[in-house]
């Protein structure tokens, strides 16, 4: 689907949209379209109570008095209180309705509204939205009939200043770019995407300018990083970790990136502490971190983004064979840190432990977010809703907030403390995986990450296993795999950190 811009008119075949104001008042184009249709703009909003709340569409198929296809009305509630999120719902919904009735094109007819924000800004966004709503992941369908392939093919926004909404929309449309590659790499089944496959769509954003290095097994194991491979060793593919950098920022005084890393398990098994059998395929998802680590150092590539920032994921399958870790082994990390693998599915906080130490002694970065499908625990605390938070920093921990809430991919901070911590101590080793209950077992997760943090660094950790997939439709989410983490971490950036 295209998104394009021009300058104010009325196309006269493919489907009209217009806006509808608190109250059902009608915007100027559609007062004018309810003129040329005779009335029957207004007929329909009495006919269906329509009170042009934000989001509500109602839909006019093909009134006499033009040849269009249809008038859809557009609920905008007040414009003045339309957040960018809004916009972009609505641009979604817009797209998901137009795709449903089969439409192929469609003409935004934006007008000049009292308060709130100016057209572009309104049409790029409402664009960005529908460009996310029409993701789909169809690379397995061969035999895919005519009739169910997406009809529509471009929606035009018609407004006075056409070139400031294509300047602000070719940013967002990076990242969108940065959000699609995160849901394809969701979407491919565990034997396409394994570690090394997965290593090299990171290589592919060379392109774009970012520098991006692997590092093999022989190369983690002289780095000492015991942990990682323990989890890998049960497995035919090699594990790998990439690391990718984007210097947007080589002039600044303080060159210290931020450092994002992610868990990417390809397939976890849950190991020799096997997983049952139900359900067991959303386990393709489990590099999910990765996923998003990927997506977000594209996004800030494809918009040239003025900071320094470096991605770093952990690539391994979780696999029970003849020589997979067993449960009571005991690895060594690369932080020279003993831990007791009681647990073999608990295998994503083994796989960050290395990762993040990697991450420190090699960047020194100015804060570390990571993101991972870590617990399941997540989903019972927060459902589907909000990512759970953890944070040895109060600042950072607000800004992920503002940013979530700013785009609609929430986060919710959990407590963190030493009380926690001592449930992961061991006997025999530094700590276990494990705490051993069910109880606390996202923060559990959170505090074993958090002693493979050095001391002054702000982190912040995602535990985003309820929030990586969707299982049904949103304004801007199809089911499937969300992307999230993206748009919050690019909005992280951009808001805070970008000069
Ligand atoms: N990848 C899973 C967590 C997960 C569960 C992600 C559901 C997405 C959806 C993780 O590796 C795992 O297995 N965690 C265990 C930890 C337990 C053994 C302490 C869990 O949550 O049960
Ligand atoms: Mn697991
Ligand atoms: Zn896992």
């Amino acid at each position: 689907m295209n998104i394009s811009f021009a300058t104010p008119s009325v196309p006269t075949s493919g489907a009209l949209i217009v806006g509808v104001l608190e109250g059902g008042k009608l915007t100027p184009s559609a007062a004018s379209l309810n003129k040329t249709t005779q009335g029957a703009l207004e007929r329909a909003i009495d006919a269906n109570a329509f009170s042009g709340k934000r989001g509500e569409l109602l839909d006019v198929v093909a009134p006499a008095g033009v040849n269009n296809s249809r008038v859809l009305m557009v609920g905008m509630g007040a414009p003045a209180k339309l957040t960018e999120k809004d916009l972009q719902d609505i641009g979604g919904n817009i797209a998901a309705h137009l795709t449903r009735v089969r439409e192929q094109k469609a003409a935004v007819l934006m007008d000049k509204l009292r308060g709130g924000k100016q057209a572009a800004e309104r049409a790029a966004n409402a664009g960005f939205g529908a460009i996310l709503r029409s993701y789909r992941f169809e690379r397995y369908k061969t035999k895919q009939k005519a009739e169910d392939k997406p009809s529509l093919k471009e929606i035009r926004f018609h407004l006075d200043n056409p070139a400031a909404a294509k300047r602000a929309f070719q940013r967002l449309e990076k990242v969108a770019d940065g959000v699609f590659m995160t849901r394809d790499l969701a979407s491919e089944p565990a034997n396409i995407l394994y570690p090394k496959s997965f290593a090299a769509e990171g290589k592919k954003l060379t392109k774009l300018g970012l520098k991006v290095q692997v590092l093999g097994e022989k190369e983690m194991q002289k780095l000492g990083m015991g942990s990682l491979l323990g989890v890998a060793q049960g497995s035919a593919h090699e594990p790998q970790m990439l690391v990718m950098q984007w210097q947007g920022a080589p002039n600044a005084k303080d060159k210290a990136p931020l450092a994002f890393v992610g868990k990417g398990v390809t397939f976890d098994t849950g190991g020799i502490s096997l997983k049952p059998a139900g359900g067991m395929e959303d386990m393709k998802w489990d590099m999910g971190g990765a996923g998003a680590v990927v997506g977000l150092m594209k996004a800030l590539a494809g918009r040239k983004a003025k900071v320094n920032a470096v991605g770093v994921c952990g690539l391994v399958e979780n696999m029970p064979s003849g020589t997979a870790q067993r449960p009571g082994d005991v690895v060594t990390s690369m932080a020279g840190l003993t831990i007791e693998v009681l647990n073999t599915d608990a295998e994503g906080r083994l796989v960050l432990a290395d990762a993040l130490w990697y991450t420190q002694e090699k960047f020194k970065p100015k804060l570390i977010v990571d993101l991972a499908t870590l617990t399941g625990a997540i989903i019972i605390s927060l459902g589907h809703e909000n990512a759970g938070l953890f944070s040895n920093d109060d600042k950072l921990s607000e800004q992920l907030t503002k940013a979530g809430k700013e785009v609609g991919e929430e986060v919710w901070r959990l407590p963190m403390s030493a009380a926690y911590d001592k449930l992961i101590d061991c006997d025999i080793a530094d700590m276990k995986n494990i705490s051993g209950g069910r109880a606390g077992g996202s923060i559990t997760a959170a505090q074993f990450l958090q002693r493979f943090i050095k001391d002054g660094t702000p982190w912040a950790h995602l535990d985003i296993a309820g929030t990586a997939w969707t299982s049904k439709d949103k304004p801007t989410v199809p089911k499937g795999g969300t992307g999230f983490g993206v748009r919050l971490l690019n909005t992280l950036v951009s808001k805070y950190y970008e000069k």
